[in-house]
């Protein structure tokens, strides 16, 4: 059976990954943008973002002719039988979701489309805009093709976008027409099938490199990863999978606010809890909180949506509250260890990006912080193994400076703060710079240092 060409509408994380590895998997998949300069990175055999792995496979696939970059809509969907939308669904001001990007793609893909299609939805979208969709469809379908939709929501992560892609856990497909459903069910089975000879050892990048192989091993058969369901309800367990997730991390975080006033070690409790096999320990790190490009949109957006259909949904209310005020417990922290003496004290403050192991500084904790920091009229030095360019277009300030390299921001220190937990910050050796500082003091805003080593080589150290 020869294989569908595929249109992947949008080149971001979701859409740029997918395209390259449908195309290493044997289909011609076109990959739209409607920005020429990411389309030239793109055509030059690389991506415009860092994603572990991902320039390989681009390459790979324009040099197998498979992954073809276009402005075009015509050229692309002309040429193919089921598309992909993984345009970006950002936020508007009162929470909602604006979804103009996801139906201006689609009244495109319509104006040029010449045959039957199968449209498959993965953008994170509000329950129901399947709905809107399809009477999208209903209206500019002036040939009267036959047009399918599905919904298969993304669930891969930044910073290890092609691992998640390659094995997922779960694939989620709803629609209420069997025949699409099987369609793309067809394509996944061909990358689980790739997935298997992917040589992944050979990766030498960030999320490769954590990869416990036991993971891999211990995947279930491909089949029992299937998860068919209608378009609605494909819909909502994308949204509710980030918000409880979310949730998750709110609740370690308020623990860690009870551990702080008691004896408890929030680490401990997290560990012990997570232990119960019902409960996981995955998701429950308490910290400076949850940012990026979706958690902090998908709770808003599933707050908008239960209010939209007069469902009190106030529990994610206060996860977001817990949320947006751990900055305010991590500038406690430091006040404690400052004996509540901030002005002019220089920090040494480590990561830049929302979370590590990515450049994007989207609603990042880190960056937070620093804005707090700044305004106590404290004089911040700060390094990030890839997010400085990125970071110097959002914030610049007079006691702002950022280090090329880590061991330049700790001259004269008061405090050294770790807000994001990239690898290069764990396995740092503390003593080495300990003879720079001004005084040995340290806040680990998420609990990955060994404190009790640390203590010994004569720091003052808090976690969370
Ligand atoms: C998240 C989901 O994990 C993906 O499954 C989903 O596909 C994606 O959103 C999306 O909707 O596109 P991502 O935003 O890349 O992925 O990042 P995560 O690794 O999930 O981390 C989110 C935030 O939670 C980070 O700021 C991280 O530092 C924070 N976090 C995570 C904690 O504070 N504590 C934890 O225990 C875990």
């Amino acid at each position: 059976m020869s294989k569908p060409n595929i249109s992947i509408v949008g080149t971001g994380y979701v859409g740029l990954t997918t395209a390259s590895i449908f195309a290493n998997c044997g289909y011609k998949t076109y990959t739209i943008d409607r920005n020429q300069d990411k389309l030239d990175i793109i055509k030059s055999g690389r991506s415009y973002f860092y994603e572990a792995g991902l320039d390989d496979l681009v390459e790979k696939g324009l040099k197998k002719k498979k992954l073809i970059p276009t402005l075009s809509y015509k050229k692309a969907i002309s040429d193919s039988q089921i598309v992909f939308i993984c345009v970006g669904t950002p936020s508007n001001r009162d929470g909602s979701v604006d979804l103009n990007n996801v139906f201006q793609a689609i009244k495109k893909i319509l104006l040029v489309a010449k045959n039957d299609l199968i449209i498959v939805q993965k953008s994170t979208v509000p329950i129901e805009t399947g709905k809107r969709i399809k009477k999208i469809v209903k209206d500019f379908n002036k040939n009267n093709l036959r047009i399918n939709f599905v919904s298969s929501p993304e669930f891969l992560r930044e910073s290890s976008a092609v691992f998640d892609t390659l094995y997922f856990d779960r694939l989620v497909v709803g629609s209420n027409d069997e025949h699409a459903r099987e369609k793309i069910v067809d394509i996944y089975r061909d990358v689980a099938n790739f997935a298997k000879d992917f040589d992944y050892k050979s990766v030498s990048d960030y999320a490769f490199l954590n990869i416990n192989p036991k993971y891999i091993e211990n995947l279930k058969k491909f089949e029992d990863r299937v998860i068919r369901t209608n378009l609605e309800s494909a819909e909502l367990i994308k949204v509710a999978s980030n918000s409880f997730l979310s949730l998750k991390i709110s609740f370690a975080n308020t623990l860690s606010r009870i551990c702080a006033k008691t004896g408890a070690c929030v680490q401990e409790v997290t560990n012990g809890m997570g232990s119960d096999p019902r409960i996981g320990k995955a998701f429950l790190s308490a910290g400076l909180g949850y940012g990026g490009g979706c958690f902090p949109k998908d709770v808003m957006g599933m707050i908008n949506t239960a209010n939209a259909y007069d469902v009190d949904f106030g529990i994610l209310d206060q996860v977001e509250k817990v949320n947006n005020t751990q900055v305010y417990f991590a500038l406690n922290k430091i006040r404690q260890l400052l004996n509540d003496d901030l002005r002019k004290k220089k920090v040494a403050f480590l990561g830049l990006s929302f979370k590590p192991g990515t450049s994007d500084i989207r609603k990042s904790p880190s960056m937070h912080l620093i804005e707090k920091l700044l305004y106590e009229e404290m004089k911040v030095r700060v390094y990030d193994p890839q997010a400085i360019k990125e970071s110097k277009k959002e914030l610049e300030h007079p006691d702002l400076t950022y280090c090329e390299k880590i061991n330049d921001v700790f001259t004269e220190a008061d405090i050294i703060v770790l807000g994001t937990e990239w690898k290069e910050f764990i396995n740092f050796d503390y003593s080495s710079i300990k003879s720079q500082l001004k005084q040995a003091k340290i806040l680990d805003a998420r609990n990955v240092l060994n404190q009790k080593k640390l203590k010994q080589i004569g720091f003052e150290i808090l976690g969370f």
